[in-house]
């Protein structure tokens, strides 16, 4: 922030991102979660508000600082990912979904730790979260959506169908097999699926490819390539 004054193309650009993982309670102790750190999601916010962006970074668990200048609205669940972002998409002019969200959650989350030797830990009965990008999607007319694909196999095929089954503008798809791609990584290797093409990049620093997806958010919300 201290070296060159960023370009300021997104000046009066409202964002929401989401990123991080969610947690989805198990009992008052115990929760499903995932490997995202939010790395990924926060260098987007840190990026767009140095670009002149009003951001909301919605977060789930990370131990991340709250970049300078972004309005950060911690969440823990799915649940609340999900109201908080529908709230803050009300009037924004793009969602940036790069959090991993869970794709289920318990069904009945017990009130107490539950005990070994008296509850049945044995079996734990699930239902499906909302999914926030396809309704994000679903609720955008002509304002920009972009979300993530974190694959280890079929990256581009498996992009595409998510392209497609969401209705969003954009998809990142990043190999989380490869070590310079995974979860925790300080750099990834991304290909931006459109629907009518795909952008391979190479192995970048998170910052650069944060910088890469604010170019194809600033066209996408000008009216080119979305
Ligand atoms: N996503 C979301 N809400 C969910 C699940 C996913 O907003 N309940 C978003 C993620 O933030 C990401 C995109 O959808 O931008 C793709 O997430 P991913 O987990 O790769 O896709 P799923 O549709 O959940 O499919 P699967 O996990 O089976 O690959
Ligand atoms: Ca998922």
């Amino acid at each position: 922030d201290l070296l060159a004054p960023a370009k300021q193309d997104m000046a009066g650009m409202m964002l929401v991102i989401t990123a991080g993982p969610t947690h989805e309670a198990i009992d008052p102790v115990r929760y499903i979660a995932n490997a995202s750190t939010g790395k990924m999601g926060y260098a987007i916010a840190r990026e767009a508000s140095r670009r002149g962006a009003t951001v909301t970074l919605v977060s789930g668990p990370v131990s991340l600082a709250a970049p300078r200048g972004v309005c950060v609205v911690p969440v823990v669940s799915a649940s609340q990912m999900r109201d908080a972002t529908v709230a803050a998409f009300t009037n924004a002019d793009a969602a940036i979904c790069a959090a991993a969200v869970a794709d289920y959650t318990p069904a009945a989350p017990a009130d107490h730790k539950l005990k070994k030797g008296t509850d049945d830990l044995s079996t734990l009965r699930l239902v499906k979260t909302a999914d926030i990008l396809a309704e994000l999607s679903h609720a955008k007319g002509d304002r920009v959506v972009v979300g993530f694909a974190a694959e280890t196999n079929d990256l581009l095929k498996n992009a595409r169908a998510k392209l497609e089954r969401k209705g969003c503008d954009l998809i990142v798809a990043n190999d989380v097999s490869r070590a310079d791609s995974t979860f925790g990584a300080d750099t990834s290797r991304i290909a931006l699926v459109w629907p009518d093409r795909t952008e391979q990049l190479d192995t970048l620093p998170l910052d650069q490819v944060a910088s890469a997806i604010c170019d194809r958010v600033v066209a996408a919300v000008s009216g080119e390539g979305a």
